[in-house]
């Protein structure tokens, strides 16, 4: 039993009171949605559990993906959502492209399997999860490589997005996206696309607010959804290291929580959605917390400033896995000399 499940006559939040993000379709998308990612100790079930009470509060958006091996539970929660009354066009389901399914002939029988275990006739967005196409099995150690890793290719890249583009001809999904991308990877995609990413997943929190690449994909027309927005406090040990900080448990953000009366986690939300991006909270305990918290006494200009004054380029989804050389460190990843990092 979830403490935050809508019990009868438990207010709820209303949807209409969130805000919305306008794609450059004109489609509207919550600005908070629900990660379902377990981080490996939260069951299939007790995800799907928290996707029928999320609903059941307000939430509307439910960010999946077929890596998290919960597709076909939280598809069975999906369904049973609709036949409590909640139109599917009232829902926004978002599902990614696993590493290890780029090749053309993968993308679009992966998206119908994602399509069958979530029982939906069309995604709302699709994502390419990671632009490296290298395989490593759920749960492996950071130090684990695969023997034939590569970099990143834009030439293999847009033959994965080209079939990307044939998923929204064939009406199986409305919008195509981006994750985990850089600067120079999305001015090459930017250039060559027929259809443009909608939006571009990222992790954003207070202590990681990626301010160059937040601006580049807004000018760009494409959103910005910000994943780990409270810090991933319930990350895998594997996906730590001892340089992470916990923007949960910055001084600065506990008093401007203190000064509110809400826990620190509702401060991040709250000022993921007044700066601009979409947070996805994965949450089975605090879901209803971290959407009503939107809706209401919203921060200040000097605390929205005093927020933007703690960012500490404090990544913490490094990606270590993806790396295709011995030597490389995470960095390599992410293209931090403003090019794409050459093979
Ligand atoms: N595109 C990508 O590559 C990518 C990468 C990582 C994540 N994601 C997506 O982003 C989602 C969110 O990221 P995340 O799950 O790593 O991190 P997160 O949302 O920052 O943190 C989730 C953790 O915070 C706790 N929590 C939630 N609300 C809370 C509150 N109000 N008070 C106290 N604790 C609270 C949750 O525990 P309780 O369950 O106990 O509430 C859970 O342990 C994922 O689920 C996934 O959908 C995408």
């Amino acid at each position: 039993m979830t403490t935050s499940a809508a019990k009868p006559g438990s207010a709820c939040v209303d949807p209409a009171a969130i805000p919305q993000r306008t794609l450059w379709t004109g489609a509207k998308m919550p600005a908070v949605g629900l990660g379902t990612f377990g981080s490996d100790h939260v069951s299939a079930a007790q995800v799907a559990e928290a996707v029928g009470g999320a609903a059941a509060v307000g939430y509307r958006h439910f960010d999946c993906a077929s890596v998290y091996g919960n597709e076909i539970e939280v598809g069975a929660a999906l369904e049973s959502i609709q036949r409590g009354g909640i139109k599917r066009d009232e829902l926004w389901v978002t599902s990614k492209l696993w590493n290890d399914k780029h090749a053309e002939s993968d993308v679009i029988a992966q998206c119908r399997k994602s399509l069958a275990d979530l029982r939906l006739n069309y995604l709302d967005l699709y994502l390419v999860h990671w632009p490296f196409p290298n395989f490593h099995a759920p749960g492996c150690d950071v130090s684990s490589r695969s023997a034939d890793a590569k970099p990143y290719i834009h030439e293999n890249y847009m033959k994965t997005w080209r079939k990307m583009e044939e998923l929204v001809d064939l009406g199986l999904v409305r919008h195509i996206g981006a994750s985990n991308m850089t600067i120079p990877k999305l001015k090459l995609v930017l250039r060559d696309a027929r259809i443009k990413p909608a939006v571009n997943e990222m992790e954003l929190h207070p202590h990681f607010q990626q301010p160059e690449l937040f601006k580049y994909v807004l000018d760009n027309g494409i959103q910005p959804i910000g994943y780990c927005p409270l810090g991933s406090p319930g990350r895998p040990e594997r996906d730590r290291t001892p340089e992470d900080t916990a923007p949960t448990e910055d001084s600065v953000i506990l008093e401007i929580a203190r000064r509110h009366g809400v826990n620190p986690a509702a401060i991040c939300i709250k000022w993921a959605v007044q700066r601009g991006q979409t947070p996805i909270p994965f949450s089975v305990n605090h879901y209803r917390d971290n959407l009503e918290c939107v809706t209401h006494d919203p921060l200040s200009d000097e605390e929205m400033q005093t927020i933007a004054r703690l960012d500490r380029n404090c990544r913490l989804i490094k990606g270590q896995v993806f790396l295709w050389k011995d030597g490389q460190t995470w960095e390599a990843l992410w293209d931090v000399d403003g090019e794409v990092t050459p093979a």
